[in-house]
């Protein structure tokens, strides 16, 4: 891949231009967060048609009480899935930023691990101090045993993570119903993920098509199912019991099957998914746009 990767100047164009940007707004997270002592518990923290019960039957049931505690509780799971994301994150850059495979890209990666290092943190200090950080339900997800595909389905695992964390970060961030500290916190990650992203969708349309040269349709196949089973357990971890139970609603655990089995969440999916989905079709990652159904387990 190297010689390839390196030979690719629309890539080297790219990563040029956002090393460029990220210097240009560099801030220090340390001083730009205003942290007031609480946030009003009544209150939005997340936009409610963002929540997993919106649309649903369950949340139809609701009082507008308990919607808003939904939303306090499920907005802390999404920093907390937003925390270990990025470790996994950091994991997979800081394993190859000073391998030649990686060496086009090395230097943004350094700017990359540094944001994502401070994204880290201030997700982590919103969920520690107006609530808690949610343990890592695992997935238990079989990867597709194609070797010479590691490089590719990390970085389109990590893409992916990025787009779905960004759809809720835009709405977030300009939403007036959600506390200034709230917005802002969606509002400066939306802002240096956009370059993530870019970056992202230059990396996993170029490895694919190395991996069309080399490997056969069952295995490209292979690659797509995996994915897609990679995005609906993505999108069912944002439907957590722990939320539920926290929000004060009693079995917790049937709240997660119902709403898991409910034809809002299949709507709820192709919302969150959609980007994400789209850029896999336009670049033939994915033949088609269907994702498998939830399983409540
Ligand atoms: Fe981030
Ligand atoms: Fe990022």
């Amino acid at each position: 891949m190297t010689t390839d990767l390196a030979a690719d100047e629309r890539f080297k164009t790219v990563l040029d231009r956002l090393t460029g940007l990220s210097q240009r707004d560099y801030y220090n997270p340390y001083s730009l967060f205003e942290w007031p002592e609480s946030l009003p518990e009544d209150a939005w923290w997340m936009s409610p048609e963002l929540l997993s019960v919106h649309g649903t039957g369950y949340g139809g049931t609701l009082t507008g009480e308990q919607l808003r505690a939904v939303s306090r509780w499920e907005s802390l799971n999404f920093y907390s899935l937003n925390v270990h994301g990025i470790r996994e994150l950091l994991t997979a850059l800081v394993a190859r930023i000073h391998t030649e495979e990686f060496a086009l890209p090395s230097e943004y990666f350094h700017h990359v691990i540094g944001e994502e290092n401070e994204h880290m943190w201030f997700f982590a200090t919103f969920c520690r101090r107006y609530g808690r950080i949610y343990p890592v339900r695992t997935l238990g997800l079989a990867g597709p045993g194609v070797p010479e595909a590691d490089h590719f389905l990390v970085f389109a695992r990590l893409l992916i993570f990025e787009e779905i964390v960004d759809v809720f970060n835009q709405r977030m961030g300009v939403d007036e119903r959600l506390h200034p500290t709230i917005r802002q916190v969606n509002q400066v990650h939306h802002q240096d993920e956009s370059r993530h992203i870019a970056f992202g969708r230059q990396a996993v349309a170029l490895l694919h098509s190395r991996l069309r040269d080399r490997l056969d349709r069952s295995r490209l196949d292979e690659l797509e199912r995996y994915l897609k089973r990679y995005m609906r357990s993505s999108v069912d971890s944002l439907v957590n019991p722990a939320v539920f139970r926290d929000a004060g609603l009693p079995e917790p655990y049937r709240v997660r099957r119902e709403i898991l089995a409910d034809p809002a969440h299949e709507e709820y999916t192709r919302r969150v998914l959609r980007r994400s989905v789209d850029f896999m079709v336009n670049e033939q990652i994915f033949a088609d746009d269907g994702i498998p159904p939830a399983c409540a387990n």
